[in-house]
């Protein structure tokens, strides 16, 4: 049988681990597939490394764009990341008219509006499971697998790097630099670390999963964004403390006045699943109104569990292209013309629950005066926890739990609460999630 060709860009992590489970499950592959799968040429920065890797295999060169317009290659593995010659590539490979495969999250969420009309047109897919979760077919169990589904919110680890900072942090108490070196090293990071630090990553991805859950266009510019980079291990344990672990959360949630859209630190509680996803995995929590909550984990980063994704997309593509353009599962879930550009709240008027942590003297009131100033601002304290100050100190750390409030309300709250003398510093808040129904 005809194999369908594949030009792949990008040997590095991914790309490696691509070209090594092609090799090695090529037969059952194509049994799956109905027709074998071959790279038939390579583009890389690095000749020498791309040499390597595909050890004669198949053709490299250093010009990618000879490969998105090359008559022989059918599908287009876009592994490069980024989003400036990624993009041009991209486009310049939907314009020849093939199908493309990439794992771009951070292209997806920042151009895909621009990137599945030019597809829609020209009648190819763009396939990206690899670009959220890695290995974790969640793309597919969202697009598909819940398509009965008025899909209510999704939570999701969906960071590898931040979740194993995090986990080793809290379980062999390391500082957050060494952590973030180890990552690096096992390949689990962005080129640009800070993309993981500091949120974007998760951003990208929850961004996608927003977009394909409630039918609305990529809204990555209107997704609040918030990293670990600001947190502090005290929290981590007070929060154990009181039953709760703080895990970079990207949240999607369907409201009556439009979607919530954000990433950021979150206390869970302890006895959730979720709340238990440690190291670089990754795990989505979906709520949809038929099913109820469905839960997917596995690794979402690395060489083979990416490459596993990857693949899975060439065997898809492989399977539909024949298929007509208008009768295939859309790229974006709902039928393009269906889709809906809803409002993405402002971060003031997200309802969440709070831990609050102040440095306060120890000197009776001090409790009545911050608990007065939560309940003028109508919000109901749930839980609470005061450490006895160390020997000769005369301050002590109070933790608060709050019960769900709008952020604009926790705010003027905490600006109030900062400036009682009793109050030493700043207020300490971290955003909490039941994640129950
Ligand atoms: N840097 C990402 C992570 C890789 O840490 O999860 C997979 O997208």
């Amino acid at each position: 049988m005809k194999p369908i060709n594949v030009g792949l860009l990008g040997i590095g992590t991914v790309g490696g681990g691509t070209f090594t489970v092609l090799q090695r499950n090529a037969e059952e592959i194509a049994r799956r597939a109905g027709r074998p799968i071959r790279i038939t040429v390579v583009a890389d920065k690095n000749l020498e490394l791309a040499g390597k890797a595909t050890q004669g295999k198949c053709r490299v060169t250093g010009d990618a764009f000879a490969v998105v317009t090359d008559p022989e290659v059918d599908i287009v593995v876009e592994l490069i990341g980024g989003y400036g010659v990624a993009r041009e590539l991209v486009l310049k490979a939907i314009a020849s008219g093939k199908h493309v495969v990439t794992a771009n999250k951070a292209l997806l969420a920042t151009h895909g509006n621009e990137i599945f009309k030019a597809a829609q047109d020209k009648g190819v897919m763009v396939a990206f499971e690899a670009a959220v979760a890695g290995g974790v077919p969640i793309i597919k169990a969202v697009r598909e697998g819940l398509a009965a589904n008025r899909i209510e919110w999704i939570a999701g680890i969906i960071n590898g790097t931040t979740n194993f900072i995090l986990s080793e942090m809290r379980d062999k108490g390391l500082s957050f630099e060494a952590v973030l070196k180890e990552a690096q090293r096992l390949g689990y990071a962005e080129a640009d670390p800070t993309f993981d630090i500091e949120g974007v990553d998760a951003a990208h991805k929850i961004t996608i999963l927003s977009a394909l859950a409630f039918g609305t266009p990529m809204q990555f510019e209107r997704a609040y964004v918030e990293g670990i980079s600001r947190l502090d291990a005290i929290d981590i344990k007070y929060a154990e403390q009181l039953g709760y672990r703080i895990k970079l959360l990207g949240i999607t949630r369907r409201t009556p006045d439009g979607i919530e859209l954000r990433v950021h630190p979150t206390l869970i509680p302890a006895k959730r699943l979720i709340a238990n996803v440690e190291g670089a995995m990754n795990a989505v929590l979906v709520q949809g109104d038929a099913v109820g909550a469905t839960l997917y984990y596995g690794k979402g980063a690395g060489a083979e569990p990416t490459a596993s994704a990857v693949i899975a997309d060439l065997v898809d593509v492989t399977r539909l292209h024949t298929a007509d353009p208008q009768n295939r599962v859309p790229h974006m879930a709902f039928q393009p013309n269906q889709l809906v550009a809803l409002p993405v709240l402002p971060m003031d008027e997200v309802q969440t629950c709070f831990y609050l942590r102040l440095r306060v003297q120890d000197e009776p009131g001090v409790l009545a005066s911050v608990t007065r100033v939560l309940a003028d601002e109508k919000i109901s304290i749930d839980a609470m926890l005061q450490k006895e100050p160390g020997e000769g100190e005369y301050e002590a750390d109070l933790v608060l739990l709050t019960h769900l409030t709008r952020e604009k309300r926790i705010n003027s709250a905490i600006a109030k609460i900062e400036k009682l003398p009793v109050v030493v510093g700043k207020v300490t808040r971290i955003r909490m999630e039941e994640l129950g129904k």
